[in-house]
C-alpha cells in the first residue's frame, strides 16, 4: 500500500551540527526584514524560526511544514499553551514535495534547507514533485525581489545546488551569494 514518506523522527535544536535555521534568523535580523512572508521548509520539534519571529517584534510571518509526526506534535502543545503564536507562525504536517502554488501565500522568502535530503523513489509512488519542482512552485509565489535559501552544509547540498541553478536558468534569478551556511537566490523584477 502505497503511504506518504513522512520523516519518521524528529530533530532537536542543535547549532553546531545544523546552524541553517539560526543563520537564517540572523540573516533577516542583518537585513532588518519587517513584515515579510516566509515559507519555511523543516521545522525542528525546536520551532525556532516560528517563535523567533513571534517575539521579535519584526512582523514577519511563518508558514512551517514538517514530515514529523513529533515535530507536528510540538506545534500543537506549543500553540496550545501560547495562543498568540498561531497569528504569525503556521506549521503543517505533510510532504513539502506535494507542495501546491493555489496553497501558497505571497512569499518574500522560501527556505529550502533540506532539499534532496529525504526525497526518495517513495515520492514518485504517489506522483510527488522533485526538488526543481518544488523550487520553481515557491519560485511562482515569490514577489520580485524575494529570496530562496539553500543550505550549504545539507548532505544533498549538491541537489540543492542544482535547483538554485535551474532558478538561475528558467526562473530569472540570480545567485546572491552566501550569508554564513546559506545559499542565496534572489527572484528578479
Ligand atoms: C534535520 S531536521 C532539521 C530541522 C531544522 N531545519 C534545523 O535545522 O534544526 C530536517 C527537517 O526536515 C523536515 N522534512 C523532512 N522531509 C520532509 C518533507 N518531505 N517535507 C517537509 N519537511 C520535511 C523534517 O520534518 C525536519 O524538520
Amino acid at each position: 500500500m502505497t503511504k506518504l514518506n513522512f520523516w519518521n523522527s524528529t530533530w532537536h535544536l542543535d547549532e553546531k551540527q545544523c546552524p541553517c535555521d539560526i543563520h537564517f534568523l540572523d540573516y533577516l535580523e542583518e537585513k532588518k526584514s519587517k513584515g515579510r512572508n516566509i515559507f519555511h521548509m523543516g521545522t525542528g520539534s525546536h520551532h525556532i524560526v516560528g517563535l523567533k519571529t513571534a517575539s521579535d517584534g519584526a512582523n514577519n510571518q511563518v508558514l512551517g511544514i514538517t514530515a514529523s509526526k513529533e515535530e507536528y506534535a510540538a506545534y500543537i502543545d506549543l500553540l496550545i499553551d501560547n495562543p498568540k503564536l498561531g497569528f504569525s507562525y503556521k506549521a503543517y504536517f505533510g510532504d513539502l514535495y506535494q507542495t501546491d502554488a493555489r496553497l501558497l501565500p505571497s512569499l518574500d522568502y522560501a527556505t529550502l534547507f533540506h532539499a534532496g535530503e529525504y526525497r526518495t523513489p517513495e515520492n514518485d509512488t504517489y506522483g510527488a514533485l522533485t526538488d526543481e519542482e518544488v523550487a520553481f512552485v515557491l519560485a511562482d509565489r515569490l514577489t520580485p525581489g524575494g529570496e530562496i535559501l539553500f543550505y550549504t552544509g545539507s548532505f544533498a547540498y549538491d541537489v540543492a545546488a542544482r535547483a538554485g541553478q535551474a532558478l538561475v536558468a528558467k526562473k530569472g534569478f540570480k545567485d546572491a551569494g552566501k550569508y554564513k551556511s546559506l545559499h542565496v537566490f534572489k527572484k528578479g523584477p
